[in-house]
């Protein structure tokens, strides 16, 4: 039988690279986010809001996966920074929901944090390097940090830079905003 990952955020950029890219690798994946993106084919989706602690919980209760990854996030900086209520219930709170959750469950967890955790003054930051974010998204990524390795002993957190590519589905991508810049751009002349 297939190992189940329930992949938190699967619709926006990286969360639809990561399904397809698990869905190969034999995995059998939940994907879960507010709403629905164009569908990944052969991935399951349930509408789950995670600031709602409870909906979470119920469906890792149900799915009983062996892996989750959390990539949901309010992941636009413009956004973090001028909705912050809304940016620390999902990047910080509700990562710890899940986290606590898994632990509970016997589920692997990965918690997906940013190089914005560091300023960029110094460069060639180590893991064990003091963060020092420059803005409330930085700020929420090295805070979530904290209470997933508190509630779950074997997560990972990953900080990873910007990531470039294009979304399977939707998302954050930059390079898909430049490319759209670029041809509106081309189209204007
Ligand atoms: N892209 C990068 O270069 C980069 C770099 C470093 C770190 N990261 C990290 O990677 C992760 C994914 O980023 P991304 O670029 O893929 O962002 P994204 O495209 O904006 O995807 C974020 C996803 O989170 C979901 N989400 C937001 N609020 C939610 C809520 N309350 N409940 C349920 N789902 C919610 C959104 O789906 P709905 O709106 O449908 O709910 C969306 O699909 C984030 O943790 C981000 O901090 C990204």
């Amino acid at each position: 039988m297939k190992s189940t990952l329930v992949v938190f955020g699967g619709g926006g950029f990286i969360g639809g690279n990561l399904c397809t890219i698990a869905l190969r690798g034999g995995w059998q994946v939940l994907t879960s986010s507010r709403r629905q993106h164009a569908a990944i084919p052969a991935a399951r989706w349930r509408q789950v809001d995670v600031t709602d602690a409870s909906a979470v919980q119920r469906l890792l209760a149900e799915e009983r996966p062996e892996a989750v990854v959390d990539l949901a996030a309010v992941a636009d900086i413009d956004r973090a920074q001028s909705e912050r209520e809304a940016a620390r219930a999902v990047n910080v709170e509700a990562a710890r929901v899940m986290a606590q959750a898994c632990a509970e469950l016997g589920a692997a967890f990965l918690y997906l944090s940013s190089d914005a955790v560091f300023s960029g003054a110094a460069g060639e930051y180590r893991e064990e390097d003091p963060v020092e974010p420059v803005n409330y998204y930085g700020e929420t990524k090295a805070e979530g940090e904290r209470p997933v390795l508190a509630a779950h002993p074997g997560a990972a957190v990953v900080r990873i830079s910007l990531a470039l590519g294009f979304p399977v589905t939707d998302g954050n991508s930059f390079l898909a905003a430049l490319d759209g810049t670029d041809r509106a751009r081309r189209q204007d002349r």
